[in-house]
């Protein structure tokens, strides 16, 4: 089998503004809540905060020399809320703008489409002082008046806007019942009700954000939300595993309630009558505000669980990964490549959503990198993983679901949350101290698909 993907395929590096910018201080921007989380003893491994991070900020032309040797043409980045409206709502900084519009001419001189994510975690800190951020319905109207400030601005410049990063991360792993949050900034709240609310607000916020872009786009447009499924993969392609992981998928994680109500409109019914008491207190018109037109749909995937029938309720059991199982440098990073397979395929048979132009946002490992005496990262587990997460992405292209591009994570080592500079997720190495780029060997391997235009 040679891979070959399509003529049209779009090949890209994904990164986000906290984890690789840096320049924490300057132009105009002020305190993002990770900022103050990162900043807080105890939070992030060995203090690590992204005051600095990979120097972007200054570096950026140099970073999109790499992308050019990679031979990508997609760059997913993410806009700073606090660069563009420091205080959160409000005076625009202009100054912040400008570092985005450098940007992406630069990237558009060089041939490279942007793509731009609106929020990926980094809110401005105001906001959390203001009213507690995702606790509030105030959130989802004030980052629309941000869309609407920044797709105004740099509208000329990009066509392609996705709204939100993985709204189960942010809100979910930040607002904790049962204490303190441990990976990312957020309050207690005293009820898992409380928690369901962020979310919801989240999902308002993206769907008065799309209002916003297309209202606000000087051009038209694409407007995406990007989300981490997770993924429900059949142990045994089975019909009745296969059943017993589409069943599973509509419960599994938060599912049934981020991507249900977002692409159908509705929370799905089994799962909002499972939380009882803790749904989310769900306003008249707001289904309708959240269930906006997509032009297409991001999936961030890294892994999966398996899944597989039984004959007692609800019909399907999780397969625990046995103590042998193959996992990436992160505990949660079970090399499961049939899930890029599988999430694509949920989303057109369970979501019932066929025609939804897909993209994979994200896919990428950490690796424990090593350099060797020559200077050399040869990271072959890491090609390991990705060509055959590529794979299965070629499986449903071939099958003919509507994938059209794959961003990797990442162009570069970066912050990684709570992990900070721990674990390294780049194809490009980043030292840390000197802010020297270097290509792993999975930049050359990707490079090679990029260039044969299938996977390599
Ligand atoms: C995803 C995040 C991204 C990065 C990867 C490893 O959940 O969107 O910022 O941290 O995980």
């Amino acid at each position: 089998m040679s891979y070959q993907l399509p003529p049209d395929f779009l090949w890209g590096v994904a990164t986000s503004a906290y984890q690789i910018e840096g320049a924490a201080e300057e132009g105009g921007r002020k305190p993002s809540v990770w900022d103050v989380f990162s900043s807080t003893p105890k939070r992030t491994i060995n203090g690590d905060t992204g005051t600095v991070a990979n120097d972007h900020y200054h570096r950026y032309e140099s970073d999109v020399k790499w992308m050019v040797e990679l031979g990508v043409k997609h760059y997913r980045f993410s806009i700073a809320w606090s660069r563009i409206i420091p205080d959160g709502r409000g005076k625009v900084n202009e100054t912040g703008v400008d570092f985005y519009r450098r940007l992406c001419d630069c990237l558009l001189e060089n041939g490279i489409t942007p793509h731009a994510t609106l929020f990926h975690w980094d809110s401005p800190q105001a906001l959390e002082k203001r009213y507690g951020s995702w606790r509030s319905r105030e959130m989802a109207k004030d980052f629309a008046d941000y869309c609407t400030a920044i797709v105004g601005r740099l509208g000329d410049r990009v066509t392609n806007w996705m709204t939100l990063n993985e709204i189960a991360c942010f809100t979910h792993l930040g607002y904790d019942v049962a204490g303190v949050p441990q990976m990312a900034p957020g309050s207690r709240v005293w009820r898992k009700k409380d928690v369901w609310q962020t979310s919801h607000h989240a999902l308002l916020a993206h769907g008065l954000g799309c209002q916003a872009i297309r209202a606000a786009s000087p051009r038209p447009c694409s407007v995406a939300l990007v989300d981490n499924p997770g993924v429900t993969v059949p142990l045994t392609e089975s019909p009745a595993d296969i059943i017993a992981a589409q069943t599973a998928f509509r419960t599994n994680w938060v599912n049934g309630g981020i991507i249900f109500p977002a692409l159908t409109g509705q929370y799905d019914e089994v799962f909002l009558q499972s939380l009882g008491r803790e749904a989310p207190v769900i306003r008249s018109g707001d289904m309708e505000t959240i269930h906006q037109p997509l032009d297409a749909f991001g999936l961030n995937i890294y892994t999966g669980s398996h899944v597989r029938a039984s004959q007692k309720v609800p019909g399907y059991e999780y397969v625990a990964y046995p103590k042998s199982y193959p996992r990436m440098h992160m505990p949660w990073l079970w090399l499961v490549p049939e899930s890029i397979y599988w999430a694509i395929r949920h989303v057109a048979e369970v979501l019932n959503r066929p025609e939804l132009p897909l993209l994979i946002t994200e896919n990428g490992c950490a690796a424990q990198d090593e350099v060797t005496q020559q200077g050399e990262i040869l990271d072959s587990d890491r090609i390991l993983y990705l060509r055959q997460y590529l794979q299965s992405a070629h499986r449903a292209v071939a099958e003919g679901y509507p994938l059209q591009g794959y961003f990797l994570w990442s162009l570069m080592d970066n912050f990684e949350w709570a992990w900070g500079y721990d674990r390294r997720f780049g194809i490009l190495y980043n030292d840390f101290s000197t802010q020297q780029r270097t290509p792993k060997a999975s930049f050359y391997w990707y490079a090679e698909c990029i260039r044969q235009n299938r996977v390599a």
